[in-house]
């Protein structure tokens, strides 16, 4: 039949609407120190961003999505000495575990999982660290710092310890108090002492570069008022942070594992590792284009306006995101701010803070030998340190799986493939008649991805598997009104009819399950016999569709 002339229109309206609705997200996660393995605090931190990764790709918008080892600094640095070894040997080992639990276990699905030990981020930091030079918005000025004479070595921030200047907890760092959140100035540190031995550090002077904070403060201000979609913590950190005045802050340290800076005289030197880091978010956008032959890619995301961008990260890391990388980004010029910040509160492990000192808490690598990630997702993604502290405990999360994932969502699943093959051949049967209950679960099925959708956009992980499962709960509630396993033998089409529907309800599930737990979603379109979900929308299956084998999808949980 030839094309009307208006059809032809509406398919090229049709077409322009899509490619306009096509986004460009861009989203960042914080890159963990490769000096230590991590515990599920840290994946707590982290998981949103995969969830809005997969969420907007299914949608069919254009994502970018990374994040890397951070391999500098001076943990590392003392963790080689420590062992003997190179800091080389020590963030290729813990790069390589990262890589391990986070992509090939966890699923993260980064476009890139960088590493700042790499040359091309060397390369690029440099040009970046002159540039602001250029500008006048890094300069050089000796600055007086602590040296400990038994150690022999000018005390990095995080190697000098006393009590806090403004809430007087002890010990605070020398960079930051984690107990009100300041950063500090390792002067002000009352009773300083040095962390490896003990003894008070002296005064010695060195020179150094400084970030001229103080040139954004305006700015960052009028950028904050306007923010939208940040987190509460994030937003209220960083207003009361700027209230507070920005001073320059030095962005160079005394020591040799880091990016050497880029000026002559200063080899010896090295750029502070949060100056280095963050930058990281625009040199693995470049080197993921470079890698993927389209050097050009980074620039639809970084020097658009339109594009959205997100930053994924713990609590402690908001000053870092919200005013030291924007401020550079500013100084560069031409280069998108943060649209969204998540940032996570912090997650206890059975009431306690983790603490890698007193071996409290629970390695993700032993984690993941034992137990399925996608429960750990859904631990995590449901009851996750979203905007308040949270705790795991191995009570909740076996509560949590076998009740909910399994009572919930698993059994349902279950039931309603297995029934479907073993009374209609594995065959999706015919609706007949809807009624109102019917009708219920079927616009449900549609309407719910858009405001799961909406949930996911905002960061509201817990509120979207909320959602999910009070679906699920209707639809057990539902299967368990209609009976089609008594209704079979009287009944034979109004069993038909409760079993298409409720096959309709797996069928959504499964998408909406798809950012959240995609190991699970793809069983489900496999014993579904669909293709894996590529857009955010429900997929209808026809009458007499053949399903695939029906099969569990997890595995109860017992306490260690
Ligand atoms: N390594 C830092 C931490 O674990 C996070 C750095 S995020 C970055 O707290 F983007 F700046 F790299
Ligand atoms: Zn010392």
């Amino acid at each position: 039949m030839p094309l009307s002339f208006s059809s032809i229109i509406l398919c090229l309206i049709k077409q322009t609407f899509m490619a306009q609705k096509k986004r460009n997200i861009y989203i960042g996660s914080a890159w963990p120190y490769a000096n230590g393995s991590l515990h599920l605090g840290h994946i707590a931190g982290l998981l949103g961003a995969d969830f809005l990764a997969r969420y907007y790709r299914a949608n069919g918008d254009n994502v970018l999505f990374v994040s890397g080892s951070d391999c500098h600094g001076t943990p590392i640095e003392v963790k080689a000495e420590q062992l003997g070894i190179k800091p080389e040997e020590v963030v290729a080992e813990f790069d390589a575990e990262f890589r391990h639990n986070l992509v090939d276990q966890m699923g993260f699905s980064y476009d890139l999982f960088y590493r700042t030990a790499d040359p091309f981020h060397y390369e690029k930091v440099q040009k970046m660290f002159l540039d602001l030079y250029n500008k006048g918005l890094i300069y050089e000025k000796v600055q007086s710092l602590p040296f400990c004479e038994s150690c022999n070595r000018f005390l990095p921030d995080r190697y000098i310890e006393g009590e806090c200047p403004k809430c007087h907890f002890s010990p605070a760092r020398g960079d930051q108090c984690d107990e009100c959140g300041s950063i500090l100035d390792a002067k002000d540190l009352i009773n300083p002492k040095c962390k490896s031995c003990g003894k008070k550090p002296i005064w010695k002077d060195s020179a150094h570069f400084f970030l001229k904070l103080s040139a954004f403060e305006k700015e960052l201000r009028r950028w904050t008022k306007k923010a939208q979609g940040w987190r509460p913590n994030a937003l209220n950190f960083t207003l009361k942070f700027l209230e507070k005045g920005l001073i320059d802050r030095a962005i160079t340290r005394d020591s040799k594992w880091g990016v050497p800076v880029p000026i002559k005289g200063f080899e010896e030197k090295t750029i502070y590792v949060w100056f280095e880091a963050v930058s990281g978010y625009l040199t693995a956008s470049q080197k993921h284009s470079v890698d993927i032959d389209r050097p050009e890619l980074w620039k639809d995301f970084w020097q658009n306006e339109k594009a959205l961008h997100y930053y994924v990260h713990g609590k402690d890391n908001i000053p870092f995101h919200t005013v030291i990388w924007p401020a550079i980004l500013m100084g560069l010029g031409d280069l998108k701010l943060a649209d969204r910040i998540i940032s996570s509160e912090y997650l206890s492990f059975e009431g306690k803070q983790f603490s890698k000192s007193r071996n409290w808490g629970v390695w993700l690598p032993e984690f993941l030998e034992k137990r399925d990630p996608e429960t750990l997702r859904y631990y995590l993604g449901i009851n996750g340190p979203e905007s308040a502290d949270s705790d795991f405990s191995w009570k909740e999360y076996q509560v949590k799986v076998n009740t909910e994932l399994i009572g919930k969502i698993g059994n349902f699943v279950n039931r309603v493939l297995s029934f479907t093959k073993n009374n209609f051949a594995s065959q999706v049967p015919e609706i007949i008649s809807p009624n109102a209950e019917d009708k219920m679960i079927l616009a449900e099925s549609e309407t719910i991805f858009i405001r799961v959708g909406q949930l996911i956009e905002a960061g509201g992980f817990h509120e979207a598997l909320k959602t999910i499962l009070a679906f699920a709960e209707e639809c057990n509630r539902y299967i368990d009104k209609k009976e089609p396993w008594k209704k079979i033998k009287e009944d034979r089409p109004l069993a038909g009819n409760a079993i298409n529907v409720s096959l309709q309800a797996v069928s959504a599930l499964s998408g909406l399950l798809n950012p959240f737990l995609p190991v699970t979603a793809k069983k489900m379109r496999e014993q579904l016999n669909l293709s894996p979900q590529n857009n955010w929308q429900y997929t209808a299956l026809a009458t007499n569709h053949p399903i695939g084998e029906p099969k569990p999808l997890f595995e109860r949980v017992d306490i260690p």
